[in-house]
């Protein structure tokens, strides 16, 4: 998702909206946004997982059990979980990205450590409890309203132990950055395709309505041969529906949802007026 408008993370494919549009996608894209860059993921996230990795991995080492984790991409977090607490869950909406996540888990030699589920997290349910249940890096930004909220929030209730903790983070809107990056066009990054080694350069848009809280946002994906000649262009729209920090604390109350522990970054700064990330660990009432 997904989301912080800055430059620092504009250079990952994340936090996807439901909608996905514009001229030259196909049917594919268009049921799963995260078709085309489930490949680059690891790539583009590299940056993100020094910080976050060793936060869930830590609470995955303490659960003393299974993790579960919704909407959990390539397994980019889950994996080191599944090693650091013996087992883990992962449940995504994207065929894409649970396919990389299989893969990645076989190559990791954690194929039978690992179980994923296609799913939605409003509504999925497993039939199981879990020590520990994790949603990463700005994935709760894909639901558009406090309903889908509260119906993810009832999905984590649902399938935490007794004593179970919820641990989750989405970034915090700066009205400096928004301001500096409304209708913005600009790159955002280049990698190699961790596949094929292809040059792959990434292009952003961003308009933001402040009003309804969400970050219109179009990713272009540039392949290009060594001498710089575009071999193919993508477009994907993904829509980031961003929230402020009181009214994340206030959705995680009306669900029933005690804090327990609230930072501002992964370095653990406080959750101030300079805080980038909001990160909360949180116990059901
Ligand atoms: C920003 S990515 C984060 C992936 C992973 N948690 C990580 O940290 O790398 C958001 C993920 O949430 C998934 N997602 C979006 N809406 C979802 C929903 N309603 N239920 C389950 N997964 C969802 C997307 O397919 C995507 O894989």
């Amino acid at each position: 998702m997904n989301d912080r408008p800055d430059a620092s993370n504009a250079s990952h494919p994340d936090a996807a909206g439901p909608r996905a549009g514009g001229s030259g996608l196909d049917d594919s894209a268009l049921e799963d946004p995260y078709a085309w860059e489930a490949d680059l993921y690891d790539v583009t996230t590299a940056t993100v997982s020094e910080q976050d990795v060793p936060f869930y991995t830590a609470l995955a080492a303490d659960a003393g059990g299974p993790v579960l984790e919704l909407g959990c991409g390539i397994g980019r977090v889950l994996l080191p979980c599944a090693a650091a607490a013996g087992s883990a869950v992962g449940v995504d909406v994207s065929p894409s990205m649970l396919a990389r996540a299989a893969t990645a888990a076989a190559a990791a030699g954690l194929g039978a450590r690992v179980e994923l589920h296609r799913g939605d997290m409003r509504t999925v349910r497993l039939e199981r409890r879990f020590p520990l249940v994790i949603i990463p890096f700005r994935s709760l930004f894909h639901l558009p309203r406090d309903d889908d909220w509260l119906a993810a929030l009832a999905t984590v209730r649902a399938h935490l132990a007794p004593g179970g903790r919820f641990a989750a983070n989405v970034f915090v809107p700066d009205p400096e950055l928004i301001a500096a990056r409304q209708d913005h066009h600009g790159l955002a990054g280049e990698v190699r395709h961790p596949d094929t080694g292809q040059r792959v350069v990434l292009w952003e848009h961003t308009s933001f309505d402040t009003v309804a809280q969400v970050a219109h946002r179009r990713r272009v994906t540039e392949v290009l041969n060594d001498s710089g000649l575009v071999l193919e262009r993508r477009h994907r729209l993904l829509d980031v529906y961003f929230r402020h920090p009181n009214e994340v604390l206030y959705l995680l109350e009306a669900a029933g949802f005690t804090v327990d522990q609230l930072f501002g970054g992964f370095d653990g700064r406080p959750p101030d007026s300079a805080a980038e990330e909001l990160i909360w660990v949180a116990h059901p009432l």
